[in-house]
């Protein structure tokens, strides 16, 4: 990366594949003296929900990476009290968006507007704020000093509207600090197969999104684009910190969201970008995993190794070992025949167990051999192809590969069938699930690797119309810049993407590779992963349309959460990265609206340790996504493999289980409304300027902290607990003293312990033990536990349905408030519970109370015994009665 600028700074010609490629420097100075536009024609709609305007270039062009365009269009909406829409675009000739197909775009409220925040604007030049009504301040303000360049494959953009050391979320998928640097950030966006998940690299996926959080509120800006791109983070002008988009293609298409809060910020986000899919009960078990099981052998084994460790599996998975020479939609007739691996899944759906495989998008390359999928994918010619139609050629893991397009019309029969003849239920592998990977695309090479750009470059197709026709209204009689011929293979503005040589073909699929429509790769790479998703979560759908299904994959887009959850690819197994694996995590649950999120337990690369292993699979046991996984040159680390580990294991999944509906809950609200399942602390506590950086500590859900021993080989974590809360530990529901608030170190802690807390305000549902499998977790009585604030009130909610269907009708959802002794639960119970409630837990009870009335439907007609634990203040109300009613308990 580093070095990468300085290649950049000497102008260098790089020689890529053989081809020189020219990478132009530019001083910032000579971006910040480009003449930038003015604003004509600016129209207001009468009800002033829409503005536009002309954007005329408003000087001598500065032409730096290519002709300065003449003239652009303005579009803003006011989309609803929270949210404006801001679209620069190319009125003349029309340019590349994210396509709606990919990107559903939100609705726009009808109703009467008080807006929130708002836009002004300045005509001469055109200059543009967008503040936040109550308080008056500036979230995000382009300047004279940096002005706006829109060239045909640059565009430049710059906000000085945040304050200094500003706390700034978001731009992943990165491994960066989770509240960025505000100091030389450059964030790139383009996909990548990023082995050891570096530090300062473009990685898998790309959400062009960030928040900012300050004491006065939090808001959030997106920027829709899907075209390669640098967001630059710098604080070199005093008291602001500024944020610079350098994007090489597509239009300016940015919304502007606010709220009062983290949490209200997120909502609006899960507007934009759609709410999370609801995902099935047992996905939230334990799944093991690891490249490089040799055979049905070895996989059966692990799945008795677990049993007999009585550590609970509920998923086995399996790698691409499976694959007839690493084919996908394969058996390996050999070594993983279909006959024993029917029985291996039988055997696992026996036991209340699922079982779920990889698929790569890569079909390797060997058409008439006898590999049918190839053949009826060249027949319905659905693959990724070079300019001149012939078939993209890469190669992955089976060797020389072609990658579907996934917008090609028929793709997604051509998924589907192949899915249904492999998947099949009754002759074929049976899956619960999917699992998909090297969807950057990822190439280890282009074929052949000394490829023919040169052939490539000089065939030209007609353009045909990609695109709507332009606006009735749009301007005319304006002097048209000349069309440029777009540079693909060389565009003219470098981004900083960590590939080799930083070609943006290296490593994925061919930049100039056309898609269905003539799109190019150039434009809609970053949508790979998240189009495969969907497209594998609709095949899914298509085999069980009732059944909720778990895809995972690797690389996303914006709005992937809509079908997928997603685990952190190819992380090491070292201390750094498993601290490194909650900011990565927060970032997906907490504004990526991807919550189904995990990274690989243990570590994947490299060797584990014992002591690693045992603290990783306790910080697991808290990722929404729990999988141990690893990688084939590494030696084995499922949980049984050690002492410490296996109890360190059983334990966080006793808790993880007790408190599985209580997360399923967090995950059906977020699939409602988009409030976060995971919140890094300052979610909760806004006003603690203490939790903005916090990022080794997290909610899990809104009240349970979860604070794990960062240090290699200590037993001690110093952590923080904001002074405003009222902390219990969960597993002895003692009351921390208000003295031990603040900044506290935890001594003690061994390998098999986790320092969790319930956060006071919460009425928390629990299984009163774990199970083996979840279907078993389901049969179990449940507790409940009010864990009071410093008011004495605590609420919360409990949400169950059968766990897997798609569109429930019957489903129980229970509201749970606590005030002045008094707990009342109202709410449907629509779906039968079949279980006991078999007690009620009060926490932080000063003294005994003389007595309890408990009763249905909120009649207190029954006195209860209880028992009183004076020393950790816990009060238990023993009850065994059946939970299918509304009740109220009464503490006299
Ligand atoms: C990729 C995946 C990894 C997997 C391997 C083999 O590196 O990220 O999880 O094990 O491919 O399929």
């Amino acid at each position: 990366m580093r070095t990468r600028s300085w290649v950049k700074a000497l102008s260098a010609f790089h020689v890529l594949c053989g081809v020189l490629v020219h990478a132009e420097y530019v001083e910032p100075s000579r971006l910040d003296s480009c003449p930038g536009y003015n604003a004509v024609n600016v129209t207001t709609s009468t009800n002033g929900r829409t503005i536009s305007a002309d954007l005329v270039l408003a000087g001598t062009p500065c032409n730096v990476f290519g002709k300065d365009l003449q003239q652009l269009r303005l579009q803003v909406a006011y989309e609803s009290d929270n949210r404006i829409h801001l679209k620069i675009i190319d009125p003349l000739q029309p340019r590349y968006e994210v396509p709606e197909s990919v990107f559903p775009r939100p609705q726009s409220g009808n109703s009467t507007l008080n807006p929130n925040i708002q836009f002004t604007y300045t005509t001469t030049p055109f200059l543009f704020n967008i503040s936040r009504v109550g308080t008056n301040e500036t979230l995000f303000a382009t300047s004279a000093g940096h002005p706006l360049i829109f060239e045909p494959q640059y565009l430049r953009i710059k906000s000085s509207g945040s304050p200094a050391d500003a706390n700034i979320y978001g731009l992943g998928e990165h491994t960066e600090t989770f509240r960025l640097p505000t100091r030389d950030l450059t964030r790139t966006f383009w996909s990548r197969d990023s082995y050891g998940i570096p530090t300062g690299t473009n990685l898998y996926g790309n959400h062009p999104v960030y928040f900012e959080h300050r004491l006065t509120g939090t808001h959030g800006v997106f920027l829709l684009s899907s075209n390669g791109m640098d967001i630059k983070i710098n604080d070199t002008q005093p008291g602001v910190t500024s944020i610079e988009y350098n994007v090489i293609g597509g239009v300016l298409d940015f919304y502007f969201f606010a709220g009062s809060n983290p949490l209200e910020v997120s909502r609006e986000y899960a507007k934009i970008a759609g709410a999370p899919a609801e995902v099935p009960y047992w996905s939230f078990g334990l799944h093991q995993c690891r490249f490089g099981y040799q055979n049905f052998v070895d996989v059966a084994g692990v799945i008795t190794n677990y049993s007999a460790a009585g550590i609970p599996l509920e998923t086995m998975w399996t790698d691409i070992d499976y694959m007839d020479r690493r084919r996908v939609f394969t058996l390996d007739p050999d070594y993983f025949p279909l006959s024993r691996m029917r029985e291996i899944v039988d055997h696992l759906h026996d036991n209340g167990q699922k079982y779920i495989v990889m698929v790569d998008p890569a079909l390797g390359y060997f058409p008439n051999e006898g590999y049918a999928p190839v053949d009826r994918g060249i027949e319905t010619d659905i693959f990724l192809k070079w300019p001149n139609g012939s078939v993209v050629i890469g190669v992955v893991w089976p060797g020389p590969s072609v990658w579907p397009d996934w917008f090609h019309p028929k793709v997604q029969d051509f998924w589907n069938g192949e899915f249904e003849l492999f998947f099949n239920e009754t002759e074929g592998l049976d899956i619960d699930g999917v699992w998909i990977d090297m969807n950057e695309p990822a190439s280890f090479c282009n074929l052949p690797c000394t490829d023919p750009w040169e052939q490539s470059r000089e065939r030209q197709f007609p353009p045909p119309r990609a695109f709507p026709p332009p606006d009735i209204n749009t301007p005319i009689f304006v002097k048209a810049t000349k069309k440029n011929k777009r540079s693909i293979l060389d565009p003219p503005y470098a981004i900083s993407d960590a590939a080799p040589n930083g070609d943006l073909s290296a490593t994925t699929s061919p930049v100039n590779a056309t898609h269905f429509n003539n799109l190019t790769e150039y434009d809609v790479h970053n949508l790979y992963g998240t189009m495969m998703s969907t497209s594998t979560h609709l095949a899914m759908l298509n085999r069980r349309p009732e059944l909720r299904t778990l895809v995972i994959t690797r690389s996303t887009f914006a709005g992937a959460g809509r079908h997928v959850g997603k685990w952190l690819g190819d992380n090491l197994s070292t201390w750094e990265q498993y601290r490194f694996s909650i900011a990565g995590m927060l970032g997906f649950t907490s504004i990526y609206q991807i919550p189904m999120v995990g990274s690989d337990i243990c570590g994947f690369g490299d060797n584990t340790t014992e002591t690693l292993c045992a603290r990783w699979a306790m910080l697991g046991g808290f990722y929404p996504f729990m999988r141990n996984h690893n990688q084939d040159t590494s030696i084995s680390q499922e949980f049984y493999r050690w002492p410490l580990v296996t109890q360190a294991a059983k334990n966080v999944l006793d808790m993880r289980y007790r408190l599985l509906d209580y997360i399923y809950t967090a995950f059906h609200t977020a699939s409602l409304d988009g409030t976060p399942v995971l919140q890094p602390l300052f979610y909760r506590f806004p006003n603690d300027t203490n939790t903005f950086s916090i990022e080794h500590q997290f909610l899990y859900g809104s009240s349970i902290l979860v604070s794990p021993v960062t240090e290699e080989n200590s037993t001690s974590v110093t952590i923080y607990l904001p002074p405003e809360g009222r902390y219990y530990d969960f597993l002895t529901f003692a009351p921390v003293p208000e003295s031990r608030t603040g900044n506290v170190t935890l001594t003690n802690v061994d390998f098999t312990k986790i320092p969790v807390h319930i956060v006071g305000g919460a009425v928390v549902p629990l299984r009163v033990e774990g199970a083996m499998i979840t279907d078993e977790l389901r049969k179990k009585d449940f507790e409940i536990v009010i864990a009071p604030d410093k008011n004495g009130v605590a609420h919360g909610k409990l949400y169950v349905d059968d766990g897997v269907s798609i569109g429930q009708s019957r489903q129980t959802f229970l509201t749970m408030e606590y005030g002045n002794g008094r707990l009342t639960i109202t709410g449907e119970f629509g779906h039968p519970l079949n279980v006991k409630l078999k007690r009620i837990r009060i926490l932080g009870v000063p003294k005994r109370p003389s007595g309890v009335n408990f009763g249905g439907q909120a009649n207190l007609n029954t006195t209860k015994e209880v028992e009183y634990d004076g020393e950790k203040k816990v009060l238990n109300v023993e009850l065994g009665t059946a939970f299918e009613s509304a009740f109220s308990l009464q503490l006299l």
